[in-house]
Parts: C-alpha cells; structure tokens; sequence
C-alpha cells in the first residue's frame, strides 16, 4: 500500500499512522517528525527548520523534498510507505510524483482525513506526547493514566512547541492556503479518497482500513 495522508493540523493523520505502521506493516514517513527530531538533536537541519516551525509556516521545500527524497529511496519503502505531513502544497506534490516515477513506485491512494475546523483546536491543545516512544495522548479525549507520564513506557509527556493557540491559527490558515488545493489535485488523479474523522480512533481506523482494503482489492 502506497498512502499520502491528507489533512489538517489535528486531523489524526500521526495517530492514524501509527495503526496502520501496525496493520500493514509499512513504514510512515512524517517530515514533521523527522524535522522534530532535527531540532531536538540541534543539527544544521534542525536549526534552519525550527524558526518556521515555530511560526507556524512551512519549512523551505527544498528541504523538506530532500529529505524524502532521501527517505524513500530506503528498502523498508520497497512493500509501500505511508507519507503523513507530505506533500503539503503543489509543488511538493509535482516534486513527489517525479519522484516516485523514478522509484517506480507510483501512489495507491491519496486519503483525506476530514475534521471540522471547530473541532481541530481542542485536539491541538490538548495533545501530548511522550518523549521516550511518541505515544500521543490528549487531556480532553484520551488522558494518560498519571498526568504527565506515558501509560506505555513510563516516559515524559510533552506539549509541541507549535500547539500554542496562536501557532495553531497560523497553521490551520497554512493549511487552507497552500495545503487543501491537493484534495483538487488528487481528485483529478483519480486517486483520492475521503474519510469522515470524527468519531472514535477506532471507528476512524476501520472506516479507513474498509477504504484501503476497497482500494486493494482494485488494483
Ligand atoms: P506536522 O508535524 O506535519 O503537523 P500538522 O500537519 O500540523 O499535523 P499534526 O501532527 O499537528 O496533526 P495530526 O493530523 O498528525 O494529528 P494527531 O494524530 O497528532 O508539521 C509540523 C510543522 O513541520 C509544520 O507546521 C511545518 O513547519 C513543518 N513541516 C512538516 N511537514 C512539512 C512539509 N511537507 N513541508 C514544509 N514544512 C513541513 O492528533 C492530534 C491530537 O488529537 C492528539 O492529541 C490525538 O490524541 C487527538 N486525536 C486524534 N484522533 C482523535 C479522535 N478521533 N478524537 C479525539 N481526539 C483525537
Ligand atoms: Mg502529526
């Protein structure tokens, strides 16, 4: 299964992921992730990413399309991915088709996580996530067991430096600027397909895993 996970900030896409890492056993590739990490270790990378994260815009697309780039060419990609935070405007989408043209290894599915706008500050807010092994939890909807520790490993819960209401309104007007244009793109692909989120983590989970199954059986 090859799978571009579309979505606003606070869609579920990470927490999706994270399922589907398990069900189909393919790796996720979030550059959000990957440029976190490069902030948290201090590197180069790191240090010219972290002043937009923290703005809420969008890290340089030359950078980012040099990291999957990277990425994707690794063997664990060879029985699918799943891209979760990229593309997130057209030109990455162009750069990322090019791509995996070249990889011979061309999208499945494009799936678009739909979340009313209303519904995504209160899930920014209140995520947390452990610094040991990213397990996400959210005050509101899904606590850890004790405050601040992770139920699974015992780790330290921490807020993203890029959940503050006023980032959070900065990233959500990113998204409908530069990010919502690719549902079009995909559409006239052929390759998109829309997922209601909301409702449980399950219920989401197996209204995508019907969807992907579907699209399976298709090919
Ligand atoms: P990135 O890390 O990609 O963040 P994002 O797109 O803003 O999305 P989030 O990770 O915030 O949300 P999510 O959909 O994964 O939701 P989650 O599952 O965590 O990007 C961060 C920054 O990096 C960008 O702003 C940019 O600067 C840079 N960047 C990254 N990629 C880039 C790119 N390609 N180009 C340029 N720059 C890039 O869930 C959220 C919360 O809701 C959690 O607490 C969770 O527990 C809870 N939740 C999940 N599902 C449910 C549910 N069904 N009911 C209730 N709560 C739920
Ligand atoms: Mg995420």
């Amino acid at each position: 299964m090859r799978l571009v996970l579309l979505g606003a900030p606070g869609a579920g896409k990470g927490t999706q992921a994270k399922k589907l890492i398990e069900k189909y056993g393919i790796p996720q590739i979030s550059t959000g992730d990957i440029l976190r990490k490069a902030v948290a270790d201090g590197t180069p990378l790191g240090r010219e990413a972290k002043s937009y994260m923290d703005r809420g815009e969008l890290v340089p697309d030359s950078v980012v399309i040099g990291l999957v780039k990277e990425r994707l060419g690794q063997d664990d990609c060879k029985k699918g991915y799943i891209l979760d935070g990229f593309p997130r405007n057209t030109a990455q989408a162009e750069e990322l088709d090019k791509l995996l043209n070249e990889l011979n290894m061309p999208l499945d599915v494009a799936l678009s996580v739909d979340v009313p706008f209303d519904d995504l500050m209160k899930r920014l807010t209140g995520r947390r996530t452990c610094r040991n092994c990213q397990q996400m939890y959210n005050i509101y909807f899904s606590p850890p067991k004790k405050d601040g520790v992770c139920d699974k490993c015992g780790g330290e819960l921490y807020q993203r430096d890029d959940d503050k209401e006023e980032t959070i309104r900065n990233r959500l007007e990113v998204y409908q600027r530069s990010t919502a244009p690719l549902i079009d793109y995909y559409k006239a692909k052929g390759i998109l397909r829309s997922v209601d989120g909301r409702g449980s983590i399950e219920e989401i989970f197996n209204r995508i895993c019907e969807i992907l199954d579907g699209a399976a059986k298709n090919q």
